[in-house]
């Protein structure tokens, strides 16, 4: 799924293997019928453990637009609740209109105020990369 979706970075299948096994609590995955078709990939920062960073969010082209990014973006939140998570931040190049829809909508749906700041440009990422805007999303209610 990060290969086909022809925007993520894509990782090893060795790093992905090992995110389920190091950090399947802070990470989903969807799947419809056996077949996976979405993913979520997240961590607790370690120098801010109330902040969920979500590392990487994938639908396959033919599950998109039916409120499943939204569902396993909710399914983590309510998860990690109990943990102390309140903020949410994700990186998100500026040319990625639906990756910042989906961010502003769980924002917006769960009361939070958005912020976006720069995080890393080109020159951290070794020039053939696009920018990296954070967004951070917060406070999270506590219910
Ligand atoms: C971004 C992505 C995960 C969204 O998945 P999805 O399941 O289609 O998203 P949802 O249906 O849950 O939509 C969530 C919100 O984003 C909006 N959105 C989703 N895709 C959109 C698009 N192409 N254009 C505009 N808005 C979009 C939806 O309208 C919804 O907002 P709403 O609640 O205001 O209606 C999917 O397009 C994808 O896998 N893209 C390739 C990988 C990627 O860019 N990942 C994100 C980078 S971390």
């Amino acid at each position: 799924m990060a290969r086909d979706s022809r925007v993520l970075d894509v990782n090893s299948p060795y790093s992905y293997t090992l995110w389920c096994r190091d950090f399947a609590d802070t990470s989903v995955v969807a799947d419809d019928g056996g077949r996976p078709c979405g993913f979520v990939t997240g961590y607790r920062r370690p120098d801010a453990p109330d902040t969920l960073f979500i590392w990487q969010v994938a639908v396959d082209a033919s599950h998109r637009g039916r409120g499943l990014a939204r569902r396993m973006l909710d399914e983590l939140a309510a998860r990690t609740r109990g943990q102390g998570i309140r903020w949410v931040e994700a990186t998100v190049t500026p040319d990625n209109a639906p990756s910042a829809a989906m961010f502003s909508s769980f924002a917006r749906d769960h009361g939070c105020g958005l912020t976006r700041t720069r995080l890393f440009g080109r020159e951290h990422l070794a020039g053939d990369h696009e920018p990296e805007v954070l967004f951070r999303i917060g406070p999270l209610p506590v219910r």
